[in-house]
């Protein structure tokens, strides 16, 4: 059935520079396709003699119709203009944007992986299920948890599925808790969370040394809290030092502590949330291990547990029966399911593979290498820019373009633009809110001490010669976007488009 979009577009373009990409639509060309089954045998059936009237388009849908040549020189191009881990350094603090070792993809493309239906009975997934198992048990062990969902597929939804069971402990304790503190160095979603997980978020300040402040929080601890929400290291690199006074605190008044993992490969190997105190953590696999993050990939939330809450996890969770095969069961005061299925399998296939492939001593090492290459940066950038918490850190650590901007009116959003002209992706910017002109820089641990000496000079030589910054990038295929009318006047299909585009 035909009725795509007129069009026709042809487009051979070259992969860089300002020339721009038509979108498939406008490559559409009546009666094309990119398929095409010579002799199946197998009897052609029309849409209306397989399908009652009334469920039947009165008009096709406006596919695009595209040859296969055309539809994958559209993607090839598309795909040549994207920065991505597998193109260079990608230093953006808190996301962890790092290399994924092709190891991970192989594992996670094995046919009897890959080919198994979610569906399908125990019997014929075991070693799924074993998998799946096993994953739980190691993420524990790293985590020193005792019991772990591999269900939520990303850190917000592990955050919400750590609220949910916090919320159905105390409920179960009798206590009907309104109240979750959060520092305000904390990423957006963790009061996102505890809104959604019906809670009110309690703000606690850092101090001077971009820590949470004790005795303000002692001061918001009563027997309203039903917990508090940490990452350490904190979203500003620096480990809580008061982590154990912290957790006895909160534990005095009946709190419990979540443990936002996004963080948790500054400290692989070294130090657990378990031994800090923490009573729920979730882990970004696809920050710490090996699953792309970004783009919309498939990520995995998982959240461990401590014991006392390990009855409370969404299920089913594969467990040994007596007759010693794998079988699904749900913990008995389940919150019930918070995915389908058993969460983005492959992607815990892929955080598998990377976690086995390095093993306990290589994780310690991923840790090291991080907090190492951050650190060096740290230290290598004092001269050009500001850095408001000026002390050893741990993976990632906040620079601040405040200095420059009053002198020479270099922003942050600059600094990051610029970058993008030397070849290296952007920092994240503006985050945490409580530093001006925030840079926060993660160089990851997968970067050589050849690329970190690159990243340094590109990041000097925008400080020390800001001329044209504010036009940045001037060399990447889309220049300098409104980015607060493109966020507040979203434009998502292609037919609401405003003709003709302009760029800007
Ligand atoms: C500190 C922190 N917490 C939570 C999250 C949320 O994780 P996700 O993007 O997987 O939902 C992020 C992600 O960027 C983060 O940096």
């Amino acid at each position: 059935m035909t009725g795509g979009a007129p069009g026709g577009r042809a487009l051979s373009a070259p992969i860089m520079g300002r020339a721009e990409e038509p979108t498939v639509f406008e490559l559409s060309s009546p009666g094309r396709s990119a398929w095409s089954f010579r002799t199946t045998g197998v009897p052609e059936w029309t849409a209306e003699e397989l399908v009652p009237a009334d469920h039947l388009r009165p008009e096709p849908l406006a596919l695009p119709e595209v040859s296969e040549r055309d539809l994958v020189g559209h993607v090839t191009r598309l795909s040549a203009r994207q920065y991505s881990v597998d193109l260079g350094a990608y230093p953006l603090g808190s996301c962890t944007m790092k290399y994924n070792p092709k190891l991970c993809d192989d594992a996670a493309g094995l046919a009897g992986l890959a080919g198994a239906h979610p569906s399908a009975p125990a019997a014929l997934t075991q070693g799924w299920m074993e998998l799946l198992a096993d994953l739980a048990a190691r993420l524990c062990a790293i985590t020193g948890m005792h019991a772990a969902t591999l269900q939520p597929p990303a850190g917000a939804a592990g955050e919400l599925t750590g609220l949910l069971l916090m919320r159905a402990w105390h409920r179960d304790q009798g206590r009907q808790r309104t109240k979750v503190i959060i520092p305000d160095s904390a990423h957006g979603t963790n009061p996102a969370s505890v809104t959604l997980g019906g809670y009110t978020t309690v703000t606690v300040p850092s101090d001077a040394r971009g820590c949470v402040d004790v005795a303000a929080l002692r001061e918001r601890l009563d027997d309203d809290v039903a917990g508090i929400m940490l990452t350490n290291p904190n979203t500003l690199g620096l480990f809580e030092e008061d982590i154990a006074e912290i957790a006895a605190a909160v534990h005095e008044v009946g709190g419990l502590l979540y443990y936002d993992g996004a963080n948790l490969n500054a400290i692989l190997g070294v130090t657990r949330p378990g031994d800090m105190g923490f009573d729920i953590v979730h882990m970004n696999l696809h920050k710490t291990f090996a699953v792309p993050h970004g783009g919309g990939g498939p990520g995995a939330g998982p959240v461990a547990v401590s014991e006392r809450l390990a009855p409370y996890l969404p299920g089913p969770l594969p467990i040994v029966g007596d007759d010693g095969a794998w079988e699904w069961f749900t913990p008995a005061r389940s919150i019930g399911r918070v995915h389908s299925w058993h969460g983005n399998a492959l992607a815990l296939a892929r955080a598998y593979s990377y976690i086995l492939a390095n093993g306990g001593d290589g994780l310690r090492k991923v840790a090291e290498a991080a907090v190492l290459n951050a650190n060096w940066l740290r230290q290598r950038l004092r001269g050009s820019y500001d850095m408001p918490y000026d002390r050893p850190g741990m993976h990632e650590f906040v620079a601040s373009a405040a200095s420059l901007k009053r002198t020479a009116g270099l922003k942050a959003v600059d600094v990051a633009k610029r970058l993008l002209e030397e070849g290296f992706h952007a920092p994240t910017v503006y985050f945490p809110l409580i530093v001006e002109e925030a840079l926060m820089i993660e160089p990851t641990e997968t970067e050589s001490p050849q690329t970190m000496e690159a990243l340094a000079q590109a990041l000097e030589r925008i400080a020390a010669d800001p001329e044209g910054a504010s036009a940045a990038p001037r060399s990447t295929p889309v220049g300098r976007v409104d980015e607060a009318r493109a966020a507040r006047h979203l434009i998502p299909t292609w037919d609401a488009r405003p003709e003709p585009r302009t760029s800007e």
